[in-house]
């Protein structure tokens, strides 16, 4: 096993959480209603022309006019038209250093040449498609397999959200159990039975709207970092049908926003084995970003099935696919016949599919994305990376006496200014929430000027709040960027009391 990892020192989950839990007991503190007017009319009026009439013609056809959920809409969206290593180009000609990263697929930077010179050559000779079998299904299963060892079996498909559907199917299949036990505030797609509790631990069904309650009653969700929640859940479901499966971020929910102590995966497979629970880790994210062998080599846990999707693809199209142990892989054995593969004992196959699932076009771009990770010891460069960025950041934050929070997994980078999704819903504290909801509508509005502010600085972020590093990045380009971070906090003000 690869053991070249992208952390290079665990963060303290029980300090970062202190710093967090501090954060949202202060004001807010946000871009000044000055600056911001400056970025407005000498950035996005002046400089970002092209992009505004684009975007308002958009708007007449497409809903918000953008289609990603987490593209930044304040003052507008900008168009993107040119993406190489750590840059990316809008419209209008300006240069931004990309800590996006197409939402975490391109751990090597983007378009790299060695990826993009197979996919060409793909297409000259099959096209990207063709319904039939590939060699380079079989080469990307292959190479998934050999470096994560709890993959004995690997099947593609179109994004994470299904996978993560295919998983669960899977452990209700294999364990005859219904219930699901997920992290609150975790992301695993936005399918319906997992739309469940997402973004603020707690919410339950409050953030998925359009999905009918009834879908959610074999999911439930436990507090974050929180074992004894986890196993009194555990507990209670012997007498409710059992729990199938625990579905982990391994980081921590979204991405690690909140911190997991560094064993507490090695406890949730201990309570799983257990309570005869399978432990699904979902490593959309984290596979091939923090290793090799992702975060179950990082952390040394052996979940039964794991989730993949975004770097498996290498951000391109058809990002997903579901691994595990043989005994419940064999769940998803697709084709007329299962091939014999399970002849032995006869079983229901699970319902999975996809017309554009494991076109040869994202297992070409998989494969040589995983080949070149390797060969470049990307993910560990990327997380050395991550961590210049985000020491430049916590110095900053220090500098300018800011109440932000600062920390990474390697190459997955928090700077929180407003802590949206620390809060949480208490329900045995009702008249807590609305203000809750209200804190956290507030704050996202204010999350988002300071996105404005950064794009404006030649900076793209996830949201505001997460940044992914690459291996297409320097020192000396971290080091510039952080100077564009400087120039935000300058203005930085007091925005509530
Ligand atoms: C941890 C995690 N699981 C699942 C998904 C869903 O993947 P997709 O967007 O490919 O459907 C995401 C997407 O961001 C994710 O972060």
């Amino acid at each position: 096993m690869d053991n070249r990892f992208a952390i290079s020192e665990y963060p303290d989950a029980q300090e970062v959480t202190r710093e967090l839990d501090a954060l949202i007991q202060k004001p807010i503190y946000g871009i000044s209603k000055e600056a911001l007017a400056g970025y407005e009319k000498d950035y996005y009026e002046a400089k970002c022309a092209r992009s505004k009439a684009m975007i308002s013609e958009a708007q007449q056809i497409i809903p918000g006019g953008v289609q990603h959920n987490l593209a930044f809409n304040y003052p507008f969206p900008l168009v993107f038209s040119k993406a190489d290593g750590a840059y990316l180009y809008d419209i209008d000609g300006n240069k931004y250093f990309d800590f996006l990263q197409a939402g975490g697929p391109t751990v090597l930077g983007s378009n790299p040449p060695a990826v993009r010179e197979k996919v060409i050559e793909l297409l000259n000779t099959c096209g990207p498609s063709t319904g039939l079998f590939h060699e380079y299904e079989y080469k990307l299963a292959k190479k998934i397999s050999e470096n994560f060892p709890t993959v004995e079996m690997f099947r593609m498909l179109g994004s994470g959200t299904e996978a993560c559907m295919a998983a669960i199917r899977v452990a209700r299949l294999a364990t005859g159990k219904k219930n699901i036990v997920k992290m609150g505030g975790a992301y695993h797609g936005w399918s319906d039975q997992l739309a469940y509790g997402i973004r603020v631990p707690g919410s339950k069904w409050t953030q998925s709207h359009g999905v009918p309650h009834f879908c959610f009653k074999h999911t439930q969700e436990f507090f974050p970092n929180d074992l004894n929640d986890l196993e009194h859940k555990l507990r209670a479901n012997q007498l409710r049908g059992g729990t199938a499966a625990v579905m982990i971020e391994p980081v921590g929910p979204e991405s690690g926003t909140r911190p997991l102590d560094k064993d507490f995966n090695k406890n949730v497979e201990t309570l799983c084995r257990k309570y005869g629970a399978l432990l699904i880790f979902d490593e959309v994210v984290t596979g091939f970003r923090l290793g090799m062998s992702g975060a179950q080599g990082y952390f040394n846990v052996s979940p039964d099935l794991t989730v993949f999707g975004k770097v498996v693809a290498g951000g391109y199209p058809g990002a997903g696919g579901l691994g595990g142990k043989r005994e419940y892989m064999q769940y998803l054995s697709a084709g007329i016949s299962s091939s014999g593969i399970s002849k032995s004992k006869k079983h229901h196959k699970a319902l999975i599919g996809g017309t554009m699932a494991a076109t040869p076009i994202s297992c070409v771009a998989g494969y040589y994305t995983l080949c070149e990770i390797e060969r470049t010891n990307a993910a560990q460069v990327a997380g050395q990376m991550g961590d210049r960025l985000t020491k430049g950041l916590q110095k900053l934050i220090k500098q300018y006496n800011l109440p932000f929070v600062a920390f990474n997994q390697g190459s997955i980078c928090h700077l929180e200014t407003v802590g949206t999704m620390h809060f949480f819903i208490d329900w045995k504290k009702p008249w807590t929430i609305p203000n809750v909801i209200n804190q956290t509508t507030v704050r996202k509005k204010e999350m988002e000027y300071m996105g404005a502010a950064y794009m404006a600085e030649g900076l793209v972020t996830l949201a505001g709040s997460r940044l992914y590093t690459s291996a297409a990045y320097t020192d000396e380009m971290i080091d510039e960027a952080l100077g564009r971070f400087e120039r935000v906090f300058q203005n930085i003000v007091v925005k509530t009391e």
